[in-house]
């Protein structure tokens, strides 16, 4: 059962993104076919099936940082996580395209340790529509933080994210 809908309605994607496509047309018109921005369903899903979540982690190309093949560590990601939000194309079986996941204690600070659209998503405001549901279900008063990926950069501060130097990081073992 998944949770509230929330309509995307993004509207056109800016000159840029679509440059970016008109390199690739076919890509172009795969892509538009599948994923129309004014039809994505974002929504809170605290029981998203691991399955589906691994899917899209693997489609993101994130896969090759995060452990898809440990299926235990994946769900205990998603069970032990207290802000799932993911975006759905609405339509026939409404196909997951896009999670967020985040820690958050809903009224200081939100850590959103995963953000990952599938590659035949990207670039259509499926990530900046996830992290404006985000704001949205947070409110004003909570600061979201994350560590980006070396190539995801542009895209934080595209959003108008404030790159921080003074984070700081215990690197995890294993
Ligand atoms: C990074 C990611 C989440 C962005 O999601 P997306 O749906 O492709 O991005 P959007 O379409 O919402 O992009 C919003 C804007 O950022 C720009 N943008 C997107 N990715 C960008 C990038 N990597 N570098 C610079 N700008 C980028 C878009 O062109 C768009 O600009 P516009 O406002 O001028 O149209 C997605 O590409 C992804 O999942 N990548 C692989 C996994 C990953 O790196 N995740 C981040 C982990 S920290």
């Amino acid at each position: 059962m998944h949770g509230a809908w929330a309509n995307g309605g993004h509207g056109l994607r800016t000159d840029r993104t679509l440059q970016k496509r008109l390199r690739n047309p076919g890509r172009l018109v795969q892509s538009v076919a599948m994923a129309d921005p004014s039809k994505v369903l974002y929504a809170s899903e605290p029981r998203l099936d691991v399955a589906e979540f691994r899917r899209v982690l693997v489609e993101s190309g994130l896969g090759e940082t995060r452990p898809i093949d440990d299926e235990a560590r994946l769900k205990t990601m998603l069970d032990h996580a207290n802000l799932v939000l993911t975006a759905r194309l609405d339509r026939e079986g409404k196909p997951l395209v896009g999670v967020a996941r985040g820690v958050t204690d809903f009224s200081w600070v939100c850590y959103i340790s995963k953000l990952a659209v599938s590659a035949s998503a990207q670039g259509l405001g499926i990530g900046k529509g996830l992290m404006d549901e985000a704001r949205r279900q947070l409110g004003p008063s909570v600061a979201i933080s994350l560590i980006s990926m070396p190539d995801a950069v542009g895209f934080y501060e595209r959003i108008g994210m404030t790159r921080m130097s003074d984070a700081f990081w215990f690197s995890r073992k294993r």
